[in-house]
């Protein structure tokens, strides 16, 4: 039967959604890069955001990431990260997303001189506002840079820990292939010491073995990405056996030729073999969309349903970090929702 898409549109639109992988650099939209670069007097090497946004072309992650740090250079002050924040939540709020657990970068600005305070301070005051005026709950975690030594890694973990309070969990990302998570394993541990959650981006670009590794050396709680675990049965195995969160991104995976099409996105294989997937942003404005945008794009190429739409934004709230009675309440609204529209 060939779906009603205005019908899914309008379906994806209502649905309450949570989102568990969205770096908020990767949120900067070129229009706002140019006015925060011109109130920081910073030059940007394209005349207008046209221009830019044509760059948004990649072949690889690598390609992506060296955009994004350019990008994320024009952010100095406290404001600057207030606004970036700012105006991912708004979005989300319009796009019905009820909870967000942000990634953020300490170390692409502290390697730049910004302070890590002006950085999580301005993240911060947005994160509390939406709360406060959109009722929109979140989770902050930092993220390591995996390009990077591990002693900067510690470094970072030192400042976040003055931040406890604010930052429940710390991150991996950055550039995978020759960067495995076991190289960051004693960071991990003190994190884990500190009271931090843990998660790490495994198996996007690189091997089934890095989700390995995540699982037993880095002790994590959700894998970001992990589409390469379907390479590896026994890994794929233990994943189901544990409903271990795989939070996927498919305009990324198809933005950075992850995967060649839309059709190839392995959410629906993984779901059917009884894998905790969760769909999501990851660098909405460099990928070509927000949470609607992504749950759209496979309910278009895999032909999905909206039972199957309405479990994959379970499987998020399952797979968040909010308490068992807030996810009860959110799966009991998305139920409702469903109900409402005869199913
Ligand atoms: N992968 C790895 N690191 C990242 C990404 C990503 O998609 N976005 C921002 N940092
Ligand atoms: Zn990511």
């Amino acid at each position: 039967m060939i779906q009603d898409k205005t019908d899914i549109g309008t379906f994806i639109e209502g649905l309450p959604k949570a989102e568990l992988h969205l770096h908020i650099e990767g949120s900067f939209e070129a229009e706002l890069m140019f006015k925060i670069a011109e109130r920081n007097d910073i030059s940007i090497p394209f005349d207008s955001v046209e221009k830019l946004k044509k760059a948004y072309s990649f072949n690889n992650l690598q390609e992506f990431l060296d955009i994004y740090y350019a990008g994320a250079n024009v952010l100095i002050e406290e404001e600057d990260f207030y606004e970036l924040t700012k105006a991912y939540l708004d979005k989300i709020h319009r796009q019905k997303v009820v909870h967000t657990e942000i990634f953020f970068d300490p170390q692409t600005h502290t390697d730049r001189g910004v302070d890590f305070d002006k950085v999580i301070t301005g993240i911060h005051r947005a994160l509390e506002e939406a709360k406060k005026n959109y009722g929109i709950t979140y989770r902050l975690i930092m993220s390591f840079l995996r390009h990077l030594d591990e002693a900067s890694a510690f470094d970072t973990l030192e400042s976040g820990l003055k931040y406890r309070d604010i930052i429940d969990g710390v991150g991996l990302d950055s550039s995978e292939l020759g960067n495995p998570p076991s190289k960051f394993k004693r960071v991990f541990a003190a994190a884990a010491k500190a009271g931090f959650k843990l998660v790490a981006h495994a198996g996007e670009e690189g091997p089934a073995d890095y989700i390995w590794e995540a699982l037993d050396e880095l002790k994590v709680l959700r894998i970001d990405h992990g589409n390469r675990c379907l390479d590896d049965e026994a890994l794929t195995k233990r994943l189901v056996d544990e409903q271990m969160p795989l939070t996927l991104c498919p305009l990324s995976n198809t933005a950075l030729q992850v995967i060649k099409r839309m059709e190839d996105h392995p959410v629906k294989r993984m779901m059917d073999l009884g894998l905790l997937a969760t769909i999501h942003s990851d660098d909405p404005a460099y990928f070509g969309g927000y949470m609607n945008e992504n749950f759209m794009a496979v309910a278009e190429a895999l032909a999905m349903n909206k039972t199957e739409l309405a479990q994959l934004s379970k499987n998020a709230f399952t797979a968040s970090w909010l308490s068992p009675a807030e996810i009860a309440k959110h799966h009991q609204a998305i139920d409702d929702y469903v109900a409402s529209f005869g199913i």
